[in-house]
């Protein structure tokens, strides 16, 4: 992959007197020059920023987003551009900074989805035809970064969904994070109209959560704890309150959360506020067709939420973005 934003400062703009971290606070201050022609006129590396957070221009500055620019993984720690190429180099690019938090059971709510050019979430129901091997490799780098996974009951169902595998070339990273082998699977569902013999169910490395209201049919609720599912119950209906979930799983250790949709349930997550950081795929395909973008709710919010690019990448004409609130998210424990 290539980045294609932030644009390369220019050389005078990374120099710094000695032992000073280009990515700490006093390089903060104001945006520096972007280079001519940015990332693709000069792919040797040299004299550039690396993508990820702590990049010094052009972000807003920290006031603005809440997000201080010394707040990634540490440049060094980055490696060259190229190591976006590397699942290590991409998963440092993408690490969560959770560390910001105001309380320990305020998770940090990533999605990541894939979007046709005319906006469309999936075609013929599924979203592999807007996909990549690029898409799938992000796809799989974000489950790596992840303590657990929310998703929809419809996406679970519709694309057969199974656990998330613990995969050797996270393994360390996670371990150092204090992070269980592989992301636990958490799905929303009211109905609890799930195969409780499936793989999600009967092989999790990692258990998989239920979450649900408190009016779920009771045979189901019996059937998913039998089957070894983690039964989570978030509202007094047979809704989901999402702010609740979202509290449980934070209590339970899961920080790092991320949102694969679908758009049933991302629509609900934007409208309560719940969603800190997008993670959006932009797929050179036209559908055409009716299908959802990637959030669907019962009503617009009152004003757009406005968002920040971080951090735009590229490969075979699949675009890559990420974005965070464009405001420092409210503590929302309580
Ligand atoms: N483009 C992408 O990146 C992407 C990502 C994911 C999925 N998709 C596509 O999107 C489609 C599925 O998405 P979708 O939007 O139709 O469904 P979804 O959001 O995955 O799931 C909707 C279901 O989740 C449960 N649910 C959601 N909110 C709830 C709440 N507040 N309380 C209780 N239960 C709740 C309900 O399950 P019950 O019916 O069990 O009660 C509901 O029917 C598929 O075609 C899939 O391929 C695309």
């Amino acid at each position: 992959m290539r980045r294609l934003y932030p644009v390369a400062p220019a050389p005078q703009a990374l120099h710094q007197p000695e032992g000073h971290r280009p990515h700490g606070p006093a390089a903060a201050p104001g945006p520096a020059a972007p280079t001519q022609g940015g990332y693709g006129a000069d792919d040797s590396g040299a004299g550039m920023e690396l993508p990820g957070w702590g990049v010094p221009a052009p972000l807003a500055p920290p006031a603005e987003t809440g997000i201080p620019p010394e707040a990634g993984t540490p440049r060094e720690e980055l490696g060259a551009p190229e190591a976006l190429d590397t699942l290590d180099g991409l998963a440092a690019a993408y690490s969560y900074p959770v560390h910001l938090l105001p309380a320990p059971d305020r998770p940090w709510l990533r999605a990541n989805m894939v979007s046709s050019l005319d906006g469309a979430a999936h075609h013929e129901a599924h979203s592999a035809p807007l996909s990549s091997d690029a898409d799938m490799r992000l796809f799989g780098v974000l489950r790596g970064l992840a303590d657990a996974i929310l998703v929809g009951a419809q996406t679970v169902r519709q694309e057969g969904y199974r656990p998330a595998k613990a995969r050797e070339a996270f393994a360390e990273r996670r371990a150092a994070a204090g992070q269980a082998p592989a992301p636990a699977i958490a799905v929303v569902s009211a109905s609890l109209n799930l195969d409780f013999d499936a793989p999600l169910f009967t092989e999790p490395a990692t258990p998989t959560i239920l979450i649900t209201g408190a009016g779920a049919p009771r045979p189901a609720m019996e059937r998913a704890r039998a089957a070894g599912a983690v039964l989570l119950v978030a509202g007094t209906g047979q809704r989901v309150d999402l702010a609740e979930a979202v509290r449980h799983l934070g209590a339970l250790g899961h920080r790092r959360l991320l949102t694969e949709g679908g758009p049933h349930l991302l629509g609900q997550l934007v409208a309560a506020d719940l969603l800190d950081e997008l993670c959006l795929t932009v797929s050179p395909t036209l559908t055409a067709g009716r299908a959802d973008r990637i959030t669907v709710a019962r009503s617009a919010l009152t004003l757009p939420h406005r968002m920040r690019l971080l951090s735009l990448l590229e490969e075979d004409g699949f675009l890559f973005s990420r974005y965070v609130r464009a405001a420092a998210p409210a503590p929302r424990d309580g």
